[in-house]
């Protein structure tokens, strides 16, 4: 049995809150994955009773959560419902802490607190915590990114955080690796041996890390110009995708066991120059364009950007990793808004045979690990095409993970927040993993504030500028999409 908690979500009433963490927590409780006395509580501004509280919930669910749209899971909704409180909060005002404090205090329970706020707000969060004495040696923190906006805001951020809780408190969210496939990723690397051998620079030619989607900034455009492509998606999610494609064996699924691999893989990143940011990086931004035959603004037209943004809204780099089983193999990691496809996938390109005793020419195997829309591998191989004579074909086999495991996938959000609640920090940022990722960006973000041009246009609807194309082509490869059959 999971045991009672209270989960404390400041920015309770916020977008994050509402599409992902209430729904999440909202499926978990069908089926009967938490504690029945657990409780949740909305620390937010808005003056709300805890009546209005549950009808904007509610609301919420029955949009975002896929079930509930077709009339399916109503049977919990009330339970649910019966979990949630508001706390009406001004985060600047101590005694309001204090209050919050003797709520908690008068139950036997795991306290979470979970912090989906602005990062302006993590200070007089924080500060509040502890002055209320309720940053107790049992309770656990929750950080929800931006965890900063440069090497230096997030040491700073993260000393902040560490003067009231220690380290085995933190939990730095990344969802990216709360998704089923990254986590099948594991069990396909070091569950099974015929990978093993084959991954390495002596079969591997390169990688190609994609997360596209076609969404654009939607709501968010204030946030998101301030924050850009790099920031938001590959700093983090991308850099997390690299580490557990490219991380030795850990010797155990202990947390640290899989994080100081993790870490390693950061460390042997090849630092950046100017001359290799110039030429292993490409910056874009969305043009008007169409999705879907249905035309789409550009970028700088998206409510809450500036006409005169420079923000990228796509990236495409080259990485290399300095140690024995990487050197030289190029990872090409990219990301972008309004591209032709909602797409996350890792493709390793193997080598071609090193001899043919065949006519037709040979593709080189490929292994692509999707981890959306659907959730699957395919290896691309070559076959014998029936008939007569010996003419090679490329042909790929399939594993569909819904076909062998047809029961309801847990969303990442879910799968993290039960983690939390069981105490199990594998799936989150150590701190030294998250500065080890900030060291290894901020020459980029040091070059693209005093040197780089605009970024380069691309339609929306497109797969990103040429020139992204013309980064992996000068690398003898192409990107899956553009060699697909
Ligand atoms: C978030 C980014 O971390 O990840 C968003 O802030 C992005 O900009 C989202 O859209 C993508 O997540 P997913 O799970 O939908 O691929």
């Amino acid at each position: 049995m999971e045991s009672n908690f209270d989960l404390v979500i400041f920015g309770g009433t916020g977008d994050l809150a509402l599409r992902k963490l209430y729904p999440a927590l909202f499926l978990a409780d069908c089926d009967d994955r938490l504690h029945p006395q657990g409780r949740i509580i909305a620390a937010a501004r808005q003056a709300l009773d805890d009546a209005a509280f549950r009808a904007k919930v509610s609301e919420a669910l029955m949009r975002f959560v896929p079930e509930m749209v077709q009339g399916a899971r109503a049977e919990c909704l009330q339970r649910f419902l019966a979990r949630l409180t508001y706390f009406a909060l001004d985060v600047n005002d101590v005694n309001q802490y204090r209050d919050l404090k003797k709520s908690l205090d008068e139950r036997d329970s795991q306290t979470v607190f979970y912090l989906s706020v602005g990062p302006a707000l993590f200070a007089p969060i924080i500060g509040g915590l502890k002055e209320a004495g309720l940053n107790t040696a049992e309770t656990r923190i929750v950080l929800e990114k931006p965890l900063g906006r440069d090497l230096a805001s997030s040491r700073q951020l993260n000393s902040l955080v560490l003067d009231a809780f220690t380290e085995s408190q933190v939990y730095r969210i990344d969802h990216y690796l709360g998704k089923e496939t990254v986590q099948n990723l594991l069990a396909l690397r070091f569950g099974n041996t015929f990978l093993e051998p084959l991954w390495n620079r002596t079969w591997v030619s390169d990688v190609q890390i994609t997360i596209a989607e076609t969404v654009g900034v939607e709501t968010r455009g204030e946030f998101y110009d301030g924050t850009g492509a790099f920031r938001d998606m590959v700093q983090n999610h991308l850099l997390n995708l690299l580490c557990m494609t490219a991380m030795e064996p850990p010797s155990s699924l202990d947390p640290d066991a899989v994080r100081d691999e993790k870490l390693q893989v950061l460390r042997s990143l090849k630092p950046w120059t100017q001359d290799t940011i110039r030429e292993n990086i490409v910056r874009g931004q969305y043009r008007a364009g169409s999705m879907a035959g249905v035309p789409a603004l550009a970028y700088v037209s998206e409510q809450g950007v500036s006409a005169s943004s420079s923000t990228e809204t796509y990236v495409a780099l080259r990485a290399e990793l300095s140690n024995w089983r990487w050197a030289g193999v190029p990872f090409y990691l990219r990301t972008g808004k309004r591209m032709a496809e909602r797409r996350a996938e890792i493709v390793i390109n193997f080598k071609s045979p090193p001899h043919s005793i065949f006519q037709s020419p040979l593709v080189p195997n490929r292994l692509v690990i999707k981890l959306q829309p659907e959730e699957s591998v395919r290896l691309y191989t070559m076959a014998k095409a029936s008939g007569d004579g010996m003419h090679l074909r490329e042909v790929h086999l399939d594993l569909d993970f819904k076909e062998f495991f047809p029961e309801r996938r847990q969303d990442a959000y879910e799968r993290l927040l039960l983690d939390v609640l069981r105490g199990n920090p594998t799936l989150f940022m150590r701190r030294d993993e998250a500065d080890a990722a900030w060291r290894w960006v901020q020459p980029i973000l040091d070059y693209w504030a005093t040197e780089a041009g605009p970024p380069i246009g691309y339609a929306a609807g497109s797969w990103g500028p040429p020139a992204s194309s013309r980064l992996t082509a000068r690398g003898d490869t192409a990107w899956h999409e553009e060699r697909s059959v």
